[in-house]
């Protein structure tokens, strides 16, 4: 399910520990992370432990790959003064979290995961027939679940791991969202809501649970939100009442898939590590201007009077993403008429990578030489998102009947 979401709302997003990230991590990604931490309260952390899914032989990199990756993000403006920076192993609820849900999830929802079969085909060269492999998207499910997350902005290859998230937050609150005494707490809580509240709300469950009448649901769940004086328990068994489930104790979250025009590769592939058609994020100028003048263009273009065609061609794709209208327009006309040249053509992209990435390198440099500062944001992030595991593993705990200690 991809829809908007409120504002108040929070987000919760990761990526794999990768070291040094590329532009088309910042396009995919970051650009849009950094623009939501000014309207969402959003937490982002590296999934160090997901790394060591795939590369648990060899775990050498581990370590600077985390810190290269947060000094990006910070580089391209993800304030931790904004959002709640932390590395997935320093918050170790997580690991309780995933061997809990491990419990209740049936093997045949991870074995369907695509990712799951695709991935032991490309990393042929791995044995890959691991329990931490298979468990992938289960551990990614507890660490949104951890923080009851709004929405989950993800690229389109991670949808399918956010939809078996709200599978398992379902399943869980089915099975351990049933208190005893269920049907005594909704009775008191609707009285508590009083009359005038009262008696729409009961309509409203009526009319759903007869019908599945959505507006009905929709105006329970105004009533129940907007009720100045109910506690929260009770506002989480009403809306359990109302949609014919048990408590919510876990949250089923939205995807909030990020609009972004793919990032191509510098050969017209995805960009991707492991193409080698990367350009980094903190790539030096003559770098970038030398990977972009030995881009492959249209074939078709063999020598400079030989006209072309932009949709043959992948700087037409960097035109897509760097270019205005006008420029797009020259290029347009340029290609097909063999107006201009392809290194002509080249130069406005070289231009704008040069201009996005020169501020970025130069932020990163500061934070690379201040290793105290970044790890000092991650402790402090870490803290500060742990402080929100404890408390969704104390509910945990409590449902499954698991608090005696
Ligand atoms: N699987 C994600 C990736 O490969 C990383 C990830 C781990 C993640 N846990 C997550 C993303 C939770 C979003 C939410 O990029
Ligand atoms: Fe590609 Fe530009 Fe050359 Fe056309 S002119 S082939 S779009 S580089």
């Amino acid at each position: 399910m991809s829809t908007t979401i409120g504002a108040n709302q929070r987000v919760l997003s990761g990526m794999r520990s990768s070291g040094r990230l590329h532009l088309g991590n910042y396009h995919g990604a970051l650009k849009n992370w950094v623009k939501m931490q000014h309207e969402f309260e959003c937490f982002f952390f590296v999934a160090d432990w997901h790394a060591l899914t795939t590369h648990y032989d060899d775990t050498s990199q581990i370590e600077t790959d985390v810190w290269e990756m947060v000094i990006d993000w910070l580089a391209a403006g993800v304030n931790p003064k904004q959002a709640t920076i932390f590395v997935q192993s320093m918050v170790p609820e997580h690991a309780e979290l995933h061997l809990l849900l491990s419990m209740i999830t049936p093997l045949s929802w991870l074995e369907r995961v695509p990712t799951y079969k695709d991935q032991q085909e490309k990393l042929k060269e791995r044995d890959l027939s691991t329990y931490g492999f298979l468990g992938y998207p289960l551990l990614q499910a507890s660490d949104i679940l951890m923080y009851k997350a709004a929405s989950v902005p993800v690229g389109e290859d991670q949808q399918v791991h956010v939809e078996m998230t709200r599978e398992v937050a379902r399943r869980f609150n089915f099975i351990y969202g049933r208190e005893p005494d269920f049907e005594e707490r909704v009775a008191k809580a609707i009285r508590n809501m009083g009359g005038k509240s009262a008696k729409p709300y009961k309509a409203a469950r009526k009319a759903y649970q007869e019908t599945g009448d959505e507006a009905a649901l929709a105006r329970g769940h105004e009533l129940v939100s907007t009720h100045g004086s109910l506690t929260v328990a009770d506002r989480e068994r009403l809306i359990a009442h109302l949609e014919g489930g048990g408590r919510q104790i876990l949250v089923e979250p939205k995807t909030l898939l990020t609009a972004v025009p793919k990032m191509p590769g510098l050969d017209g592939q995805k960009m991707s590590k492991s193409y080698g058609n990367t350009i980094g994020m903190r790539e030096e100028n003559d770098s970038v201007q030398q990977k972009i003048k030995r881009m492959p263009t249209d074939p078709a273009r063999v020598r400079r009077t030989d006209p072309g065609d932009p949709g043959k061609c992948p700087v037409w794709d960097f035109h897509k993403i760097y270019s205005d209208a006008e420029t797009r327009e020259w290029v347009d006309k340029g290609c097909r008429s063999a107006g201009i040249g392809c290194l002509e053509c080249k130069k406005p992209i070289i231009d704008a990578v040069i201009a996005e990435i020169e501020p970025i390198r130069e932020r990163a440099v500061i934070f690379a030489e201040n290793h105290d500062l970044v790890k000092s944001i991650v402790q402090e992030g870490s803290e500060k998102a742990r402080a929100e595991a404890r408390k969704t593993m104390d509910d945990v705990r409590q449902a499954m009947k698991l608090n005696y200690s």
